[in-house]
């Protein structure tokens, strides 16, 4: 739905919401008119630091307000589908947090419900926006290393920061146990990965110009992290066994079957931290290949020189990029640019509103990539390669009794 200016009610003010926050005060066609959260304090807090005038800790109440045409969901993601689907009935456009939905039935129905409703609908994949991938995908669209046809990612988990190795406290102690537990998080027993895996699909989508076909994912014993995969529950944290299934590794063919690719958690091998390259990605391709350097590594040097992103060409002079945006205020880590991303995704989000567009990722994109998430945590489950589009709710809903 196309409008003049956009008029948010941003609903969740957790961990993720500030970066929104910053991305939509920094615009001059955008205002975060209200904000709504069930936790009073906080709400009160959040409008205060960033002067927003109206208050709700019911968000079917904050659908009532004419004046917001646009909605932000920044809420845990059980809550996500529900809460799209109120505010596209209500007729108000919506960017919705990351991952989109814990079904695909339930993402297809806000999906279509958005499309009846003649709303917007963007899902909050931040990935794809940070301004490294993007030069990326600008180079290989450019020509610079031919053909792409195998893509190396090495990313995440995040459960294991050096802070929760020292104190044995978990890192979702930060931000509310919900991410731990498969009823709020989804994953069927897998919700570290559900919540996560969407960013290293869309990216190797993204960044191929392929559809993911087929996925084999490697299932590990996660015993050795059991103090990491806990949940709070009141003032105790417990141990979900039925919770802690792990992937360590996925590959993946491609629509093209010329063309693969491969996801391996960079963070917590054997309790070891990989300083060195932290969050790297390579994408290599008939005629060069791109390194993008990114969070965690503190080694991230090319000739001496710290960089984000190297690209190597065939008997060409090997480039250097390195991408200045002001540091890291939010995400607790050293070299990261997910504000920067978050940043990118909003002014996506804004333009197409005001230019009554389509955005670059959509509901159906966001769905997509939950899909080819759930092949995953099936592969994983099953022991075998799975195609993403044999994968439906039925299937993926087996849990097992224990991973670890
Ligand atoms: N794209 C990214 O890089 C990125 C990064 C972090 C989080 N996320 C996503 O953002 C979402 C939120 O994550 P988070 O870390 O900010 O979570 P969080 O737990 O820190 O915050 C969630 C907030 O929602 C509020 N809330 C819960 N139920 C509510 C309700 N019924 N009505 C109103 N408010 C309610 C909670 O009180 C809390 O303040 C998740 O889906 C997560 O996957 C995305």
């Amino acid at each position: 739905m196309k409008v003049k200016k956009v008029n948010v009610g941003l609903v969740g003010l957790g961990m993720v919401c500030e970066s929104h926050l910053k991305a939509y005060s920094a615009h001059p066609d955008a205002e975060v008119i209200a904000v709504c959260d069930l936790d009073a304090a906080r709400l009160k807090e959040i409008a205060n630091k960033y002067g927003i005038p109206k208050t709700y800790t019911a968000y079917e109440q904050m659908l009532q307000d004419p004046e917001i045409n646009t909605v932000d969901i920044t809420t845990p993601t059980i809550l996500h589908s529900p809460m799209a689907l109120a505010a596209a009935m209500a007729g108000k456009n919506i960017l919705c947090e990351k991952p989109f939905c814990l079904t695909l039935t339930e993402g297809q129905e806000v999906c279509e419900a958005a499309h009846t409703q003649g709303v917007t609908l963007m899902v909050g994949e931040s990935y794809i926006f940070m301004t490294s991938l993007k030069q990326a995908r600008t180079l290989i669209d450019a020509g610079e290393i031919g053909k792409p046809q195998q893509i190396r990612q090495q990313f995440g988990s995040w459960v294991e920061r050096p802070g929760v190795l020292e104190t044995g406290r978990p890192v979702t102690d930060d931000h509310r146990g919900w991410r731990m537990d498969s009823k709020k998080a989804g994953g069927a027993g897998f919700p570290w990965m559900f919540d996560h895996c969407v960013h290293f699909f869309a990216t190797a989508e993204y960044l191929m110009g392929s559809r993911i076909k087929e996925v084999y994912a490697l299932k590990s014993d996660i015993s050795w992290m059991k103090t990491a995969y806990q949940v709070d529950e009141g003032e105790t944290h417990v141990y979900r066994p039925e919770d802690s299934g792990d992937i360590p590794i996925i590959t993946w063919t491609y629509d093209d079957l010329a063309c693969q690719g491969v996801w391996m958690r960079a963070e917590t091998l054997n309790g070891k931290f990989d300083p060195m390259y932290g969050f790297s990605l390579s994408i290599i391709g008939d005629q060069g290949m791109i390194e993008v350097l990114g969070e965690g590594g503190r080694g991230l040097q090319w000739m001496g020189e710290s960089t984000h992103l190297v690209l190597h060409r065939k008997d060409k002079e090997t480039r250097t990029f390195r991408f200045d945006e002001g540091g890291d205020d939010i995400w607790q880590s050293e070299v990261s640019y997910y504000s920067k991303a978050h940043q990118n995704q909003i002014n996506e989000f804004i333009d197409a509103l005001i230019h009554g567009r389509k955005p670059s990722y959509t509901g159906e994109d966001g769905k997509r990539d939950v899909q080819t998430t759930m092949a995953a945590i099936c592969s994983a489950k099953e022991g075998r390669p799975v195609r993403v589009k044999d994968v439906t709710d039925l299937r993926f809903a087996k849990i097992p009794e224990a991973n670890a």
